[in-house]
Order: C-alpha cells, then structure tokens, then sequence
C-alpha cells in the first residue's frame, strides 16, 4: 500500500492493525522531516516502510503498482487536488482501492479551512471526482476520531475497475 502525504505515519501505523501481516507500506512525503519521523514511528511499531521524498503531483512509482493507495488530511492543502487524484488513481492497480480523508464543512472544519486556507471540498464533490475518474463502488461518510479535530474529518473509497475508460477532471474545488 502507498500513503501519500504520509506525515508521521499515523494512518499506516493504524491500519496496520487491521491488514494482513504481508502488506508492504510504502509511504510519500514532500517533507524530509516528516519522513524521518515516520521512520521511526513505523520502525517502532515493527514495520518496514519504504519512504521517498516525494509530491503527490508526480507520484515516482510506475503505473497499477499498488492495491491500495490512500492519502489522508493531504488533497485539501494543495494547489491542483484533481491532479493528485488523478496520480493516485494511476499508481493504482485495476481492482485496487483509494482511501481518501479529508476536512469536512463543519464549525471546526472552517477554523482548519481558515488557519491553513485549505479547500473546503463538499462531500457532493468529492463524490462527483471519484465519479468523474470512473471509479467503482464509492463510498462516503463522516468520521469521528473522538477528538475535535477528528470531528471535522470525512473519508471517501473507490475501486479502480479492471475495465474502464478514464477521462481527465477540470472542476476546481470551492474557496472556503
Ligand atoms: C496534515 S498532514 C497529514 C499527514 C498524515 N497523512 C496524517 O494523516 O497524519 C499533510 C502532509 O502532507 C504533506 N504534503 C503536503 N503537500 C504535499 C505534496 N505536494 N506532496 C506530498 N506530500 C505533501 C505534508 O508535508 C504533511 O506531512
């Protein structure tokens, strides 16, 4: 699995619970820092993840590589989130599944959007991506990590079909 924008690994590290034990984590990270500190999160929980300095924009993995790619509180910081998107979904293989969690409308939500000047993607839009990207068996719902801040979160999933014609997105996500 590939975890884009993967900060210190919390995500990986949680699923890690629930995957098989042969999942191989790999992870991407813009930041040098974040990365060194996955490292050692992950190494610390006993796995071994292969971590490169890398953007979401231009994924350095070849095409259909992962079965499961996900990115989390990443796609609303960025210039072009289509785009990145778009790069998952490419790294993706056929029957492969995306995970995507993001900041949703909410009181909360609009302190986060204000203070980094985030996107406020609606959960209407982020459906209509995946939508747009011919993706399969689409999922959405509200997430409640217990905390504030998991409280201004949504999580979206999607299949890549094995058959598909894949188009290239153009709407651009609403200015909070
Ligand atoms: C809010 S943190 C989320 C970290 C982690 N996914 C989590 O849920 O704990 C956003 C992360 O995305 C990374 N990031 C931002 N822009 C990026 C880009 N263009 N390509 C790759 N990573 C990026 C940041 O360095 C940071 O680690």
């Amino acid at each position: 699995m590939l975890d884009c924008g993967i900060g210190c690994g919390s995500l990986s590290i949680a699923l890690n619970s629930i995957l098989p034990d042969h999942v191989a984590f790999y992870g991407i990270d813009m930041s040098a820092a974040m990365l060194a500190t996955a490292d050692v999160m992950m190494r610390q929980t006993g796995l071994l993840p292969q971590l490169k300095q890398a953007d979401i924009h231009s994924i350095p993995y070849a095409d259909q590589s992962f079965d499961f790619v996900m990115a989390a509180h990443v796609l609303e910081h960025l210039p072009e989130p289509q785009r990145a998107l778009n790069e998952m979904i490419r790294v993706l293989k056929p029957g492969g599944m995306l995970f995507v969690c993001m900041t949703r409308r909410s009181v909360f939500g609009a302190l986060i959007q204000l203070r980094w000047r985030t996107w406020a993607i609606t959960e209407r839009q982020g459906v209509a991506w995946l939508q747009d990207c011919q993706l399969a068996d689409i999922g959405f719902r509200p997430v409640n990590l217990g905390s504030y801040a998991g409280k201004a979160s949504m999580a979206f999933w999607a299949r890549r079909p094995t058959k598909e014609r894949r188009k290239l997105q153009t709407e651009r996500p609403t200015a909070y």
